[in-house]
């Protein structure tokens, strides 16, 4: 992981697992079922999937193209193909990186809670009071200085490859445990009402809400996919020449929607259980929903306990990336010694993440997914598009069997179609966030 030097992925394997690393994350089991119970259940989730597939997918080849081309850090790529003008676009997603590493910690705090929670018992009288207890004050800032603190170790200590393994294990873990409950809540009275709920789009829903609608089924699609970040483009700098890009990507996309969907599987029929699908839907849906689901099955503490440690390893392989973007820039940039950069840049966040951890997480979760990123994705399409153009097409046919066309509709998509759809979410998330 350390940016300065030039290795390859050992086997395309690594690099997907890697790159499956940071997407699956807080994004699939948290924020996916909180955005979705909040924007209106199924219309939310048709738009969710047409932004993950038809915006995020060729956004996610783009990252991976400039990222194997240059062969550099988001920032040093940016700068060097765009002849010193585009830095910029770079420096945005280190600066998103370290925006959302501070929020994403304290989350990472609640679920540091919930283990510990999970052992206590602490949880399973009542789900949404524990939630209240641990979520913001100072059990939380507690929390979250655990969680960043580890997160700086890791990236300090360059063991990154343990959690680089960690992740082989975690999806498939992930995979089956998310699968195990959403089999148990299909069981419950009122499941229905939440496949409902989840599943069956009511389109005026979506022509009432749709300003609202856009920007966080966009916002999500780029947050879950570690798109805008920049760290896309680092660890695809890695990568030897002949893979497939769309392949792997596929494959990315792919194992990232399972995941959010298999919580929405578990977490939807167990808010409707408990009469929350129009409740209060608030950051803590899916933590009130799965705790309260712990509590009710047998052997709920240990399954919770198993639950909210594959949680932790999953926000570990996301959070390792968040704050190795904005450290390996420090580091290019002022040839500092890597642990104190990480120590540095990790303590600076974690004070900033004080903020949302006194209740603010949907704040700053809202300013990111509204503002920043969709700013750092309509530079990096631009970007791709216009400046790099040719070469960028040059580079997507290596190593795969893509014809021609594909590859010209693929520009023109990234032209034209990815930045006026971004510009306009852009426009929109602007005048929610500050309406
Ligand atoms: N994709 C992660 C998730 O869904 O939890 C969040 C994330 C991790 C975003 C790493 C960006 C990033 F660089
Ligand atoms: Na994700």
């Amino acid at each position: 992981m350390d940016m300065a030097q030039r290795e390859t992925w050992t086997s395309r394997v690594g690099f997907i697992f890697a790159a499956v690393g940071s997407a699956v994350g807080l994004g699939n089991i948290w924020s996916f079922p909180f955005q979705t119970a909040s924007n209106g259940g199924a219309a939310f989730l048709v738009v969710y999937l047409l932004a993950v597939f038809l915006i995020g997918f060729p956004t996610m080849l783009i990252e991976f193209v400039i990222g194997r081309r240059s062969k550099q850090n988001a920032v040093s790529a940016f700068s060097e193909l765009g002849y010193g003008n585009w830095t910029f676009a770079g420096v945005i997603g280190v600066f998103a990186s370290f925006i959302t590493l501070s929020f994403y910690s304290v989350v990472g705090g609640w679920v540091l809670n919930y283990i510990v929670g999970s052992v206590t018992g602490g949880y399973l009288g009542d789900a949404s009071t524990f939630f209240g207890s641990v979520s913001s004050g100072t059990v939380a800032v507690a929390a979250h200085a655990v969680f960043m603190a580890i997160t700086i170790a890791i990236v300090a200590g360059g063991v990154a490859d343990g959690i680089e393994r960690a992740t082989k294990f975690m999806i498939p873990a992930i995979l089956v445990l998310l699968a195990g409950l959403a089999v148990w809540g299909s069981t419950l009275s009122g499941a229905s009402a939440g496949y409902a709920y989840y599943l069956s789009p009511d389109f005026g829903v979506i022509a009432t809400n749709f300003t609202s609608i856009v920007p966080s089924a966009m916002g999500q699609a780029f947050f879950t996919l570690s798109l805008g970040f920049g760290v896309m483009v680092a660890y695809a700098s890695y990568l030897g020449r002949d893979d497939s890009l769309p392949g792997d990507s596929a494959i990315i996309v792919v194992l990232n929607t399972i995941v959010a969907l298999l919580a929405g599987f578990a977490v939807f029929p167990i808010l409707a259980a408990t009469d929350a699908l129009t409740g209060s839907t608030g950051a803590g849906t899916a933590f009130v929903a799965l705790a309260g689901a712990f509590g009710q099955l047998p052997a709920g503490r240990i399954i919770g306990f198993v639950f909210f440690v594959v949680l932790l390893f999953a926000a570990l392989s996301s959070s390792i990336s968040l704050l190795e973007a904005p450290a390996s820039y420090v580091v290019d940039s002022y040839d500092t010694e890597r642990w104190k950069v990480a120590v540095g840049v990790g303590v600076v966040a974690f004070l900033l993440g004080i903020v949302p951890a006194y209740g603010y997480v949907g704040l700053f979760n809202d300013f990111v997914f509204n503002i920043l990123l969709p700013i750092a994705v309509l530079f990096i399409a631009l970007f791709a598009g216009w400046i790099y153009g040719g070469e960028a097409v040059d580079e997507l046919g290596r190593g795969t069997s893509l014809g021609r066309g594909a590859m010209t509709a693929w520009l023109w998509w990234v032209r034209v179609v990815v930045p006026i759809v971004v510009a306009y979410t852009l426009w929109l998330g602007v005048t929610n966030f500050y309406a």
